[in-house]
């Protein structure tokens, strides 16, 4: 049968190929899809020390959705502004469930070769299976690779890097079997309009994860912060937490030489001070990803505890 939701969402993802608008600034309804994770989830989720099991989380590349995988969540609700952010996540999943760790890696290194995805389409969800099936079908799988996702912003950094463990040999076979066990239910949101929807799923969540997405919300910290705190936290358990920003390279020891560099560190630390003011915070410092313009040694992840 027909859907025309995803007929609609295969023109918009083709219009994106071939206009080949990768640059284009901010997050919108659809957009590049997210090829990798930009942050270091993996020692930051080390730091966590609760357990969790029940998340809330935003899709992204799906990278921190296998993270959280990793440290036992088994039911995980993901929203993204970007209605195209789940195809890619759905996509990696289903790779992760079927593919061997060195068809993995070739699979997301080489663009997609068709053969590794006829392998991966049995394993997607329905609308992904139509949605996938489609651009592979009519679209080089190369050219959907360059294309439709932002491999150009990752191409300095590559994909075997540190701060995710998907992409390291020892915990991908813990993740691809933990993956059996876990339930994911996908939202097409704006974070801010997310609370009207987390009220219809009478849901509790052990922790919230919202990466960097402050940066582009267009909000003050006195906002943000109140909204924290009587729109998100009344969906939060009792002692579980909202890692709600995720601060790249403002920490630690700070390497700085430039004028613009100074105002970008004291923007960071601007950011800190003002929301301090408003919320008690909790910071988690973890080594540097190595993403956006790093200055200090060390990003720095705030949280809200419940
Ligand atoms: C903030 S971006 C930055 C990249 C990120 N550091 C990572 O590791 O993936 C992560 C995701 O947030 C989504 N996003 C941005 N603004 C959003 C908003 N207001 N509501 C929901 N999702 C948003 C983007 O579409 C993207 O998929």
């Amino acid at each position: 049968m027909r859907n025309l939701r995803v007929e609609k969402e295969i023109e918009v993802a083709k219009k994106i190929i071939f206009n080949n608008k990768q640059y284009s600034q901010g997050y919108k309804k659809y957009h590049v899809v997210p090829f990798k994770g930009t942050e270091n989830i993996k020692e930051l989720f080390s730091q966590l020390q609760s357990a969790f099991q029940v998340l809330l989380m935003v899709t992204g590349s799906g990278d921190q959705v296998l993270e959280a995988v990793l440290h036992g969540a088994k039911d995980i609700t993901c929203f993204d502004i970007n209605i195209l952010a789940k195809y890619g996540c759905q996509l990696k999943i289903a790779a992760v469930k079927v593919l061997s760790y060195e068809e993995f890696i070739t699979f997301y290194t080489r663009g997609f070769s068709l053969e590794l995805f006829k392998k991966v389409s049995y394993c997607l969800e329905e609308d992904s299976f139509y949605f996938w099936g489609s651009l592979f079908e009519t679209i080089d799988h190369y050219v959907i690779h360059t294309s439709l996702f932002d491999t150009k912003d990752h191409s300095r950094f590559g994909l075997m890097d540190t701060n995710f463990s998907i992409y390291s040999k020892e915990d991908y076979e813990e993740i691809k079997n933990n993956l059996k066990n876990v339930t994911i239910h996908y939202m097409d949101e704006n974070l801010l309009t997310l609370p009207k929807k987390l009220n219809s799923l009478n849901k509790e969540f052990d922790l919230a994860y919202f990466s960097n997405i402050f940066y582009y919300l267009g909000k003050n910290e006195k906002f943000y912060a109140k909204f924290l705190l009587h729109k998100i936290c009344p969906f939060i358990k009792k002692n579980g937490e909202i890692l709600f920003h995720y601060l790249y390279g403002a920490g630690g020891k700070i390497q700085s030489s430039s004028f613009q560099d100074i105002l970008w560190i004291n923007y960071n630390l601007e950011i800190i001070e003002c929301l301090e003011k408003y919320i008690p915070l909790t910071k988690y410092r973890v080594s540097n990803s190595g993403y956006g313009n790093p200055l200090g040694d060390k990003d720095v992840a705030l949280s809200l505890k419940r």
